[in-house]
């Protein structure tokens, strides 16, 4: 039997769904019972029937799923992370909020939110100060949401989309660190990023702007705000497809987020925008090969990479997750 096909025989037998990111590889991607962001894989899986998940994807996004499912068994077929959700934990999070005072802010008068690529502790954290979790497609609604608080926004960990969403609503930001007084900033960003998507450059946009006439560019909000204030769209993984698909079939249009979202699309008229191949490293690493044997494990009760969250850290998170469903139902 072929590797996919024992996949599939051994997942019907287990009654183990398989979810994939979008930036998974493409191997891995096709025999997926449910693809998508970040987001939408939690959903999914939490309003699947299916009592063991597969999830293919990085850390944060695992424990997503099983934050909003904890009566599921999670599994991760290799253990992937993203570099931005480890640039913060919990002592990082009190640390900007102690900048903050330092700065003359009352930890009162700060309202925090977490980007949801950040690991359950720093989840946790933001729900103790009454905050929110927000996603690249939420955040301008969440920022909205939070500032009818009167509150400074402490922002973390993504110093791009802090301050890119901040510019799209007109409002003042900056990032911890660069020099620039806080107390007149409505959004007050950790200095976190992205280390893919720093990858694409102002320079490649004039790149194909000067190659290809007419092109239009879309980046993640995860880019530079340099990009970004170049680009024709902006949007979240799920944005960006829905743009591109809905796109004339000969409008050309250059993409600055991860590869094997990229390359999917990729066609006559779609490009990545890079001179590099701009591949989320960790998340790459799931092959078929993977997946099979954390089945055959899980069938021979040698299971392993279980995500497992201590019950007080869980629920802290919910909260903040909850409060973003909540606000953009
Ligand atoms: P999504 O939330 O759109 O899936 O994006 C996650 C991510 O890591 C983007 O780099
Ligand atoms: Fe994290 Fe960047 Fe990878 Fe997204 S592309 S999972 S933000 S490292």
């Amino acid at each position: 039997m072929d590797k996919k096909a024992e996949i599939l025989k051994l997942k019907e037998e287990l009654g183990a769904l398989l979810a994939a990111h979008y930036y998974q590889r493409d191997e891995v991607f096709e025999i997926a019972d449910i693809t998508g962001d970040s987001l939408e894989l939690a959903r999914k899986c939490r309003d699947s029937d299916k009592k063991i998940v597969l999830f293919c994807g990085v850390g944060f996004m695992g424990q997503s799923v099983k934050i909003l499912s904890p009566e599921k068994s999670v599994y991760m077929p290799k253990i992937a992370c993203c570099s931005m959700a480890r640039m913060i934990d919990s002592h990082y999070f009190d640390d900007a909020v102690a900048k903050m005072e330092a700065a003359g802010i009352k930890k009162e008068d700060i309202f925090p939110l977490t980007y949801i690529n950040s690991n359950a502790d720093v989840k946790a954290k933001v729900a103790e100060m009454g905050g929110v979790v927000c996603t690249s497609s939420s955040a301008d609604t969440i920022i909205k949401y939070a500032m009818k608080s009167g509150k400074k926004i402490l922002f973390v960990p993504d110093r791009c989309l802090g301050v890119n969403t901040a510019n799209k609503m007109g409002l003042k930001s900056c990032v911890i660190g660069d020099g620039k007084n806080m107390k007149e900033c409505d959004v007050i960003c950790y200095d976190g990023f992205c280390s893919i998507h720093q990858l694409f450059s102002v320079d490649d946009i004039e790149f194909y702007r000067a190659k290809y006439p007419g092109i239009l560019i879309a980046v993640h909000p995860e880019c530079d705000p340099s990009v970004v204030a170049k680009a024709d769209f902006v949007g979240s993984t799920s944005q960006i497809l829905k743009y591109v698909k809905e796109l004339d079939p000969e409008q050309k249009v250059a993409v600055g987020t991860e590869f094997n979202l990229v390359n999917r699309l990729r066609d006559k008229n779609t490009y990545v925008l890079s001179s590099t191949k701009p591949e989320c490293p960790t998340m790459n690493e799931t092959t078929l090969d993977d997946v099979l044997e954390l089945l055959k494990a899980i069938k021979n009760g040698e299971a392993y990479n279980e995500i497992t969250l201590d019950e007080d850290t869980r629920l802290k998170a919910k909260a903040s997750l909850d409060k973003m469903l909540e606000i953009t139902k």
